[in-house]
């Protein structure tokens, strides 16, 4: 078992955990990609794209070549979608971690610290629509420090940091390629009360769904 040590963030963690997340979400690049290609309108393309240029060139190097071609330019579309959303969190709240996150009544963000280097974080806030309810964000472990239970020691701390704080419950959102995380959440006592699509035409052509989940800090473990 890995000593590590879960404390407060500090200023001097900012590169550090700016790295973590954006490591961790980039690893979603190829799920993704494999999410867009189940889709049935994508593999009805794909196969009508294959048979009419096999028909039209009565060879099978054009169709397998126009094919490969669409997926690698899809594969750069979806990257480059993928990392504008990770950039849009970088400038957002985790522009200034310290003012955000420290300075906020309601809110912290925990850093995890093993053999001198920052290997997890998280982070709490305010709900937007209810008083009595905290939103978990910017979940992650290092990939070489996963599957030791870092990240349930971090949502430990944060259950017990809004039980401290008077909040009832603790809601946060999960990705349709985020199974490792949501086996974690509910590993831990988050139950999962409502799934939507994301409201965009893009959201509905690609079948983006997030999935909600809420812990109630009422409940006995
Ligand atoms: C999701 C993530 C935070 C899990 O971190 P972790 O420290 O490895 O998780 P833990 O070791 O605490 O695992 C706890 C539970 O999660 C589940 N879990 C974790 N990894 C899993 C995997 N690869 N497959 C299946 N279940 C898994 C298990 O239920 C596990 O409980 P168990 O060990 O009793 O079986 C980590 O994979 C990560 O940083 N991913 C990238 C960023 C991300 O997706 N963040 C979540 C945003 S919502």
């Amino acid at each position: 078992m890995a000593e590590y040590k879960i404390r407060n963030y500090r200023r001097s963690d900012y590169d550090s955990v700016r790295q973590l997340f954006a490591s961790g979400m980039n690893e979603y690049v190829p799920s993704v990609c494999v999410h867009v290609l189940k889709q049935p309108w994508v593999i009805f393309v794909m196969v009508c794209l294959f048979l009419s240029l096999m028909v039209s060139s009565k060879s099978l190097i054009l169709p397998l070549l126009a094919v490969t071609l669409l997926l690698a330019v899809g594969r750069q579309v979806l990257g480059y979608c993928w990392y504008m959303y990770i950039d849009h969190c970088l400038k957002e709240d985790l522009r200034d971690i310290q003012k955000t996150y420290m300075e906020s009544k309601g809110s912290s963000f925990w850093v995890v610290e093993a053999d001198e280097s920052i290997i997890g974080t998280v982070a709490v806030k305010p709900s937007d629509e209810k008083h009595d309810e905290l939103v978990l964000k910017r979940m992650s472990v290092r990939k070489d420090y996963r599957g030791l239970g870092i990240a349930k020691a971090l949502s430990r701390e944060v259950i017990g940091f809004a039980r401290a704080n008077g909040y009832k419950s603790v809601i946060l959102n999960t990705l349709m390629v985020q199974y490792e995380a949501k086996k974690m959440y509910e590993s831990v006592g988050f139950k999962k009360y409502f799934e939507y699509m994301m409201p965009t035409v893009y959201g509905r052509l690609v079948n983006f769904t997030i999935s909600k989940y809420r812990y109630d800090t009422l409940h006995v473990t």
